[in-house]
């Protein structure tokens, strides 16, 4: 996402935001508790309360929460039933607190108390943005030990454990990768680097731009670049199978996924792509891969593109396999059998670090993972 397509997107959040909030206010009756669940930009409870009260009807009046969603995809079930807090935050007045002790009274019905947080709203709505933004800082944080590993023999697994067994750290959202991606954390950075623009605050939106966003670019360019590298420095007319385009395991969702971005830097080099993923669809694939923000010149893209419903066809005749989503049916693949029909030597470059490297090396494949020297 570059930064005119998240304020085009922020501004068409801004618009449905302000056209939701003058509905409720044409038709809504009596007292009403309005809810602000998903990822808005900050502020947008102050605007919904604005337009609401500047066409107040007789009758007719509101109490604006902010009540952030923490359910991630492929997990959203679990996250709801199990969440590890709730965040309610609204007015600091008598009335304001009314409404949050409505909106408790409906978690409490399989939540217990002390996972359930109040604040005032701003906060609530700055604890989104900032829980997803240290989320994505703990990935780029890993991906930027990833590169020393590879550059030292040093392994990224062996340091995120080691690491991560320190409770000050803790273990989640440690795993090196391509890069992260997905509809949240690079819009909730930007979000928050925006934020600390409009207040001046130009150290920290250089902050968490530099070191969070641009990492996660590094990453992902310093992969194909690895990729290019070990191809004899040459992609042109070269067939890169890529297994997996979704952002992550268990959904079909491609928004933000590195896998764009590498098959944009494997296009650009003039490589073949096939690609594999057990979700996605050839559409969804296709339009990801010509918008206007990934390719110049998206009538080529089309011409250096296939699609495969199953992994071996994909990888006949490859020069490499890339692995860019962690699928679990990756693991259990006949690796042989993929060797067998690849051209040689065979490449398999794994961008989630999921596969057994010693085994894949006894077939006789040159392997490259993040975060480890392998060859
Ligand atoms: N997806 C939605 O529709 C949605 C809506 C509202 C709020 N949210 C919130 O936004 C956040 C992100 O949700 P999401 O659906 O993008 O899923 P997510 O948090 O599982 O994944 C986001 C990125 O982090 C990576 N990641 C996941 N676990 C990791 C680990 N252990 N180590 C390293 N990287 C890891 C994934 O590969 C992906 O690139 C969550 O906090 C969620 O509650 C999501």
């Amino acid at each position: 996402m570059s930064i005119s397509s998240f304020l085009q997107g922020r501004a068409a959040d801004l618009r449905y935001i302000e056209a939701a909030a003058r509905t409720i206010g044409d038709v809504a009756e009596g007292m009403k508790i309005v809810v602000e669940k998903s990822t808005v930009p900050v502020k947008a409870a102050e605007s919904i309360n604005t337009i609401l009260r500047a066409n107040l009807r007789p009758g007719v009046n509101f109490q604006v929460l902010s009540n952030p969603e923490f359910l991630a995809e492929g997990s959203a079930i679990k996250d709801l039933l199990h969440p590890d807090r709730i965040l309610i935050g609204g007015d600091q007045t008598p009335e304001g607190q009314k409404a949050i002790k409505e909106l408790c009274w409906v978690y409490k019905h399989w939540i217990s108390d002390s996972k359930i947080i109040t604040m005032n709203t701003w906060s609530s709505e700055l604890s989104k943005l900032a829980a997803n933004a240290f989320l994505a800082q703990r990935i780029s944080s890993i991906n930027a030990i990833s590169a020393i590993c590879e550059a030292t023999g040093a392994c990224v697994s062996e340091v995120s454990h080691a690491i991560g067994t320190d409770t000050r750290i803790g273990s989640k959202f440690l795993e090196a990768s391509v890069g992260f991606g997905g509809s949240c954390f690079q819009k909730d950075v930007l979000n928050l680097v925006y934020l600390c623009e409009s207040l001046n605050l130009q150290e920290v939106a250089n902050y968490w731009y530099q070191q969070v966003i641009e990492m996660n670019r590094y990453q992902r360019t310093r992969f194909v670049r690895r990729i290019a590298e070990k191809l004899f420095n040459t992609l042109t007319d070269k067939k890169i199978t890529i297994f997996g385009f979704a952002f992550k395991k268990n959904t079909g969702d491609t928004r933000e996924s590195p896998a764009i971005y590498v098959c944009k830097h494997l296009l650009e080099e003039g490589a073949h792509i096939s690609i594999y993923d057990p979700k996605v669809n050839q559409q969804q694939i296709i339009e990801d891969l010509t918008h206007p923000d990934i390719m110049d010149k998206p009538e080529k893209v089309l011409e250096l593109l296939s699609f495969h419903t199953n992994p071996y066809s994909a990888s006949e005749r490859a020069h490499a396999v890339v692995i860019c989503t962690e699928w679990d049916e990756f693991l259990h693949l006949d690796y042989k059998k993929i060797y067998n029909s690849m051209l040689k030597p065979a490449f398999i470059f794994d961008g989630r670090k999921i596969l057994n490297v010693d085994e894949l090396l006894a077939i006789g494949f040159q392997v490259e993972t993040v975060g480890r020297r392998t060859t």
